[in-house]
């Protein structure tokens, strides 16, 4: 059989997907349990962050640790993937020693190319077209809060950026409509758009984005690796800001979540976190849940004992 990776939503079907947020609740609420549940005991996740990260680490590395595995960081520092060895060749190696790799990189490529050749499951952390993990978890949030997210509206709300993009890959996998209002120049990538057909929508104004929504999301809107642009960006998105009035034009039962780091003043204000209706602390922990349920899918069960 195949090797599986998750670089995309698009590599699980819509049913898979599904089982993989509901096996994320079952999950958390065996750990709520105190139960102890290792399938992946000994099995070992290698973890190469060529971008800063403090939820995607945690997480993948608290969730293999509760599984009965372990985890391994490597930064392109200390590693010969920074001092210009192949990602072929690094996928070669790597993967006969690890039973899976999860990878934060820039390009989407670096990813694709190390699945190539990675005799073990490569996961998607975030790269500069996608972060599908963290779709699992807000499909998973949502899911918890108000049941489920088919035939709903989702506002994505700033910049077409790596999280709008597996937006509209979420928006087709489980089956919601997604209103984006970004500034001009921002869309996201128009190969996603083209996928989407018309359950995308791209707008310019927020409030006609998020009328009558069940969901508001946001992010940066200066994303690691454009700090360049952080000036200009601040500027440009000024009308963006997620605020409790724009909420307020949403639907009455409207949810906000943020994949979080959020820049309070910037893309949401200052008092946006402290408003019932943002739920961003439940799906920053179900980044675990998830992707233990991710991890369990991916990775082969423990070995026999000799
Ligand atoms: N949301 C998210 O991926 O956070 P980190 O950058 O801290 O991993
Ligand atoms: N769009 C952000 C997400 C961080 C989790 C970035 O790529 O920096």
């Amino acid at each position: 059989m195949s090797v599986r990776h998750f670089l995309s939503l698009m590599d699980c079907t819509p049913q898979e997907l599904v089982g993989l947020i509901r096996r994320g609740i079952e999950l958390k609420d065996l750990r709520n349990r105190g139960v102890l549940f290792e399938p992946l005991k000994n099995r070992v996740l290698g973890m190469i962050f060529e971008k800063a990260s403090t939820r995607t680490r945690l997480s993948f590395e608290a969730g293999m640790i509760q599984l009965g595995g372990q985890a391994i960081f490597l930064s392109p520092r200390d590693t010969q993937l920074g001092r210009g060895e192949p990602v072929s060749d690094c996928a070669q190696v790597m993967s006969r020693m690890l039973d899976a790799v999860m990878i934060r990189t820039f390009a989407h490529s670096t990813l694709t190319e190390f699945a190539t050749n990675s005799q073990a499951p490569v996961i998607n952390g975030l790269s500069d077209d996608l972060h599908p993990c963290q779709l699992l978890a807000d499909m998973q949030t949502f899911l918890e809060h108000r049941g489920s997210i088919q035939g709903k509206t989702v506002a994505w709300i700033g910049d077409g950026n790596n999280m709008c993009n597996s937006y509209i890959e979420a928006a087709l996998q489980f089956d919601f409509q997604l209103r984006i209002a970004c500034p001009e120049g921002y869309e996201p990538k128009a190969e996603f758009l083209a996928q989407a057909g018309d359950r995308v929508q791209v707008l310019r104004d927020p409030h006609a984005a998020v009328a009558g929504a069940h969901l508001i999301s946001t992010d940066v809107w200066t994303s690691m690796g454009q700090e360049a642009e952080a000036a200009e960006r601040l500027a440009l998105f000024k009308p963006y800001q997620v605020t409790r009035e724009l909420l307020d034009s949403a639907a009455d039962d409207v949810l906000f979540m943020h994949c979080l780091p959020a820049h309070r003043g910037e893309e949401i204000s200052m008092d946006l976190l402290d408003d019932p209706r943002a739920v961003v602390w439940d799906q920053a922990e179900n980044r675990l849940h998830a992707q233990k349920a991710l991890l369990e899918f991916l990775v082969e069960p423990a070995y026999h004992h000799a």
